[in-house]
């Protein structure tokens, strides 16, 4: 049985990881983001492994929280809906290489939201 905190720091690993490979994945995409490149397939594997972590820890932390039975509250909705838009950046960066700097701050603007809805949890 893995304890609440082991589940936050699986937690914020997958987070760590995400964001590390979206990084790499934009600076790619400002340099043109030529399909094939030596170590894409790497970055792009890492952070759908990330987002795995990130979901099977985040359900972790849930159910050492008590929240399985019950209804979500809307926080975790907005978190799941946060997790699928980081999941769908990777698409994004390599369809729109020429939003990669936007993107780039954009990515770091909807870390801030997802770690201001885990501690104030709003509605
Ligand atoms: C499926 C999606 C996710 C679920 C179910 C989920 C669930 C949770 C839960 C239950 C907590 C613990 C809250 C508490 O201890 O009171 C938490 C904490 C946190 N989550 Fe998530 N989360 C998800 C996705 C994400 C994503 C995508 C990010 C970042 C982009 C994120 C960032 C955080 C942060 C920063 C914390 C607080 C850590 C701390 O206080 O040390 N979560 N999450």
């Amino acid at each position: 049985m893995l304890s609440y905190s082991v589940y936050k720091i699986l937690h914020l690993i997958g987070i760590i990881g995400v964001f590390t490979g979206l990084g790499a994945l934009i600076m790619h995409a400002c340099h043109g983001g030529k399909k094939g490149v030596k170590g894409t397939k790497m970055v792009k594997w890492t952070i759908y492994g990330s987002l795995g972590i990130v979901l099977v820890a985040g359900f972790g932390l849930m159910a050492r929280l008590n929240m399985m039975g019950t209804g979500w509250p809307l926080w975790i909705y907005l978190k799941v809906v946060i997790w699928m838009g980081l999941g769908g950046a990777v698409a994004l960066i390599g369809k729109k290489s020429q939003w990669a700097a936007g993107l780039f701050y954009a990515v770091i603007a909807i870390g801030g939201l997802a770690a201001w809805v885990a501690n104030y949890k709003p509605l």
